[in-house]
């Protein structure tokens, strides 16, 4: 029996995530943690909830013994804009996090699982159709502890056998919790204004191409892997996944064809714009798809209509 325990979970992916987990394992059998309390997020009514900040190895190791824990899903992190304006604290929750986690991990025996992302990517890796196994010298500080957390979760794999599974996530669009400070975001906020303001600007310019994921592909995958046969894993770590590619104007597009009279302009943001700029235009996601079953089931127009319909119900409240 499964017994996980979340980290930043009252993030964008992790009240999502304990959420979907706790209907497949039980609501008992998840427990969410975040470094405060949030009362405004739905998870404060759902179930347990434990105070940890992820570079408290002490406190993390008491929760994990306290309730068995065995699966930890490590999601507190510092996103990728927010973390060229502090780096220090980026890499001390990104980098001594995940080392605190896998330390504890090790001891008691838990397996992990921990995104990576787009961004562990740079401008001299290939932009189209990335490969798996490619050249990271990424330029932001988010992308170097991306770098150096995969790498770490694979030597604690390699050395320690700790059982440890990891998805290079691309941007995450969804609409119940906002996401904290990340390149992607303007493809989050853009549906919020579209239909409060039928006006939005853009913080990046136009064709700069992204990969996407909405987030019900994104709850699957962390699943999935998780799930997965370990005898057919050649990777284990960091797999490249994608729900879709688009720009800017490709996705106003999309939400014009639902509100004809939405307008877009551009005002760029120089940090965030050299960000997606070192990153890829579109990921190969095929050993993905190969070793464990990938199969996004949302592309731009889907994710559109679905985005648009929950959010129009939920903004009239
Ligand atoms: N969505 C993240 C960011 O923009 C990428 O992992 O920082």
């Amino acid at each position: 029996m499964k017994k996980i325990l979340v980290t930043g979970a009252l993030g964008q992916i992790g009240t999502e995530l304990v959420l979907y987990l706790r209907d497949l394992y039980g609501k008992d059998n998840v427990i969410a943690s975040g470094r405060r309390r949030k009362e405004e997020n739905i998870l404060m009514k759902d179930g347990i909830f434990e105070i940890v900040n992820a570079t408290d190895a002490k406190k993390l190791d008491e929760i994990v013994k306290k309730y068995k824990i065995n699966e930890i899903h490590h999601l507190a992190a510092v996103l990728s804009a927010v973390g060229e304006q502090d780096t220090q604290r980026c890499w001390d929750v990104n980098i001594n996090g995940l080392y605190h986690t896998l330390e504890v991990a090790r001891e008691n025996n838990c397996s992990v699982f921990v995104p990576s992302s787009i961004a562990a990517f740079g401008p001299e890796t290939p932009k189209d159709n990335t490969p798996q196994d490619t050249i990271q010298r990424p330029t932001s500080m988010y992308g170097v502890t991306k770098v150096a957390g995969e790498l770490l979760c694979d030597y604690y794999a390699a050395k320690f056998g700790v059982d440890i599974r990891g998805l290079r996530y691309p941007g995450i669009i969804s609409h119940t919790t906002m996401p904290g400070g990340g390149t992607t975001d303007y493809a989050v906020h853009i549906y919020f204004e579209a239909i409060e303001n039928k006006k939005y600007t853009c913080f990046l310019r136009e064709g700069t191409s992204m990969d996407m994921m909405y987030m019900p592909d994104a709850l699957e995958s962390a699943v999935k892997l998780m799930e997965a046969d370990p005898a057919k894993l050649k990777h284990r770590n960091a797999f490249n996944v994608t729900g879709m590619t688009f720009a800017p104007e490709d996705i106003y597009a999309e939400i014009k064809k639902h509100i004809p009279d939405f307008v877009m302009d551009y005002d760029v943001d120089p940090v965030r714009q050299a960000i997606a700029d070192s990153w890829p235009n579109s990921l190969d996601d095929s050993a993905a798809r190969e070793e464990w079953g990938w199969d996004p089931k949302y592309d731009l127009a889907k994710m559109t209509e679905d985005m648009l319909s929950v959010l129009t119900e939920k903004l009239k409240k």
